[in-house]
């Protein structure tokens, strides 16, 4: 169920700690960071924290700002990320009021100070660092894996025309970082019963896979009210997903699947 405000815990009131950049060689390139903190163990409400970094003396991406500042300012700074190359999808974040991965957003195409704060609307282990556990129950409710009746040729794998193949395209590169399902109002106000953008992408996924076969059971496991229709083609999904991809076209044949076979 909605909730329009925050709990008192989850306000940000605490007072922040300021890190100045020292003896940077060019005053014009040093760059604030706005960062998001809060340690369940301390009992205190989130904080922003400032830390300012020389670019000159810094990598050029958003996680390389981060990597620099817990490697030598605060080491406490917590945050996800594993491959650097946009494709494991664990350094999703805010910055500057936009869901994006850390790893691929370049520090110069922000202006201003950097604000950095989790994905907007989930539960926050710490600092950066989301609580992905709902997400992934939605994922795994969906049955993202191939299913059969029919036994697989002998010796050989299940194979598909190019054609086939193609319609996997805009589907298959979604690395799940929630950038999208985290940036719909839609999810907002109703994640504990509709699943959202990337969860609903992942479902088409497997709709439009030749080799599956059961595309009753997964229609008739979304058509509902809230899992598949709360989605009001509001777009956010497709501004915002770091891999181009487009949630809202994956929604939209989904629901044409579902009036097809009505008819
Ligand atoms: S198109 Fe649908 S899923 Fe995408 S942001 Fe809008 S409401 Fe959410
Ligand atoms: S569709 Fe895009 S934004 Fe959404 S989870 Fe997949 S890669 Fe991330
Ligand atoms: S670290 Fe893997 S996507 Fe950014």
């Amino acid at each position: 169920m909605a909730t329009f405000t925050l709990p008192k815990n989850s306000r940000i009131t605490g007072k922040g700690q300021n890190h100045k950049a020292e003896g940077a060689a060019n005053p014009a390139r040093v760059k604030r960071f706005r960062i998001y903190r809060y340690d369940p163990d301390s009992g205190a409400n989130p904080r922003y924290d400032s830390f300012e970094i020389d670019l000159d003396q810094c990598g050029p991406m958003v996680l390389d700002a981060l990597f620099k500042i817990k490697n030598e300012v605060d080491p406490s700074l917590t945050f996800r990320r594993s491959c650097r190359e946009g494709i494991c999808g664990s350094c999703s974040m805010n910055m500057n009021g936009a869901n994006g991965l850390a790893c691929t957003t370049a520090i110069e195409d922000l202006k201003g100070d950097i604000r950095i704060t989790p994905l907007p609307h989930m539960e926050v282990i710490k600092d950066l660092v989301p609580d992905f556990t709902h997400f992934y129950a939605q994922y795994a409710s969906i049955k993202p894996w191939l299913q059969t009746v029919t036994p697989a040729p002998s010796g050989k794998e299940r194979l598909q025309s190019p054609e086939q193949r193609e319609k996997l395209d805009g589907l298959y590169e979604c690395i799940l970082c929630a950038c999208c399902s985290t940036a719909c109002p839609s999810y907002w106000w109703n994640s504990d019963s509709f699943l959202g953008p990337a969860i609903l992408l992942q479902a088409y996924r497997w709709l439009a896979d030749s080799r599956d076969e059961m595309t009753g059971e997964r229609l008739d496991s979304l058509e509902d009210p809230f899992r598949l229709y709360r989605c009001h083609t509001i777009m956010n999904c497709a501004n915002v997903c770091p891999k181009g991809l487009s949630p809202a076209r994956a929604i939209a044949e989904t629901k044409k699947l579902v009036a097809e076979r009505a008819i």
